[in-house]
């Protein structure tokens, strides 16, 4: 099946997130062996600036499993990021490039009681939960730390929810609180998290709104919290366009205004897709190309266990945006191709209905835009097949 001509033009445009460094003209002129990931850091730090213009007094801590890499974590050190971790194991690497622990957050509700006594020890004294399992385990490990509970919000206009998985109810975030105190720790402060990719500022404010019932309740118990934490979520610009980040700085700004109690002394947010994704395009060569079925099939040397696992995750339509290194990408006609890894499980398949030159063939690259968030950090060598090699610009 050809596209029809509208379509056809449509699918030949460049988003326009994509760095300018990071041209399909620049990357066919590049000869390093595939796959490898392409990294921009002045993207990254141009978005640390934006979200510090869209969301002023609001400081931003890193989410580091977005992306690991020393060349990230050094660029955005630089610039004067905090960092949230995920394990003791992220703390370390932190440490590794001069981040004090005390500065960082450990968001994980639920973690081994390990690393909480090795991330206490080190000095990180900040930590969130969501159970009274975890409050015991906390108390144990890291007597006298602040702790941060995490609600349960609506997280359905996400790509990505969270909330099966974590965070309490607000009826069960008080008594929590309230029990943190009585183990002798330090009730610190409200995070939630509305899902990765989220794409209504609404869901936000109404989690700003809920926070700000919770601290109502909580004065009256005489609980003053010092930190609000917006997690992450920001939305990064893959193929379909998503809301800007001045626009839901400003929901956020209004809400925090609006509907809290009092302004905790902390605000901050933990984003990580939104400063990483559109950093870096994703090189990989076609391996194969064959017709199965009628269908039009593509193998690449990265698949979903290479980094792009992101693309089996969700229930929610969404698309990386993909060009090649042919000289008639524009002028030949496209059809569509499903686009799969270089394994032997059919599971590693990454994009079906890709629209791509009809011309595409065995050699040419394949160049997968947006592709600086939970890539890298999800890459294995499954079957034998190296992970991307990650390469730096800026
Ligand atoms: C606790 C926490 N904070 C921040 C983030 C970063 O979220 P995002 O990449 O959507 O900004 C995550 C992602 O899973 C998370 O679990």
């Amino acid at each position: 099946m050809r596209l029809a001509v509208a379509d056809h033009h449509a699918q030949l445009r460049l988003p326009s997130n994509w760095p300018k460094t990071l041209s399909p003209g620049f990357l066919a002129t590049l000869e390093h062996p595939t796959p490898y990931l392409m990294c921009d850091l002045a993207t990254i730090r141009d978005r640390y600036a934006r979200v510090s213009t869209a969301m002023p007094g609001i400081d931003c801590h890193y989410a580091v499993k977005c992306n690991d890499s020393p060349e990230v974590i050094t660029a955005l050190a630089e610039v004067g990021s905090g960092f949230e971790v995920a394990s003791f194991g992220e703390l370390e690497l932190l440490q590794r490039h001069g981040v004090a622990p005390a500065d960082v957050l450990y968001s994980n509700p639920v973690k081994p009681a390990s690393h909480i006594a090795a991330a206490h020890e080190a000095g990180l004294w900040r930590f969130a939960f969501d159970s009274e399992g975890e409050l015991h385990k906390i108390a144990t490990h890291a007597p006298g730390a602040a702790v941060y509970v995490r609600l349960r919000v609506d997280d359905s206009t996400s790509v990505f929810p969270l909330s099966r998985k974590f965070g309490a109810e607000a009826h069960e975030a008080r008594a929590l609180l309230q029990l943190a105190k009585s183990l002798g720790l330090r009730p610190y402060g409200v995070t939630f998290h509305v899902g990765s990719q989220c794409t209504s500022p609404n869901a936000w404010r109404q989690a700003i709104a809920a926070t700000g019932r919770l601290l109502t309740r909580l004065a009256d118990d005489g609980i003053e919290l010092e930190m609000i934490n917006l997690s992450g979520g920001f939305p990064a610009r893959y193929v379909e366009s998503v809301p800007s980040l001045d626009l839901i700085g400003g929901t956020v700004m209004a809400a925090l205004d609006e509907l809290l109690p009092y302004i905790p002394e902390h605000l901050v947010a933990e984003p990580g897709r939104y400063l990483a994704a559109e950093s870096a395009v994703l090189v990989a060569s076609v391996l194969g190309r064959e017709v199965r079925a009628g269908e039009n099939w593509l193998y690449l040397d990265v698949g979903a266990y290479h980094g792009l696992m992101e693309t089996q995750q969700s229930m929610n339509p969404w698309r990386f945006p993909l060009w090649s290194s042919r000289p008639d990408h524009i002028s030949a006609a496209h059809e569509p191709f499903t686009v799969t890894g270089p394994t032997c499980d059919s599971s590693d398949t990454m994009f079906f209905g890709a629209s791509l030159p009809t011309t595409i063939d065995v050699d040419d690259q394949l160049y997968i835009g947006s592709a600086g968030a939970y890539t890298l950090s999800y890459a294995t060598n499954f079957n034998g097949f190296p992970p991307p090699t990650p390469r730096f610009i800026g």
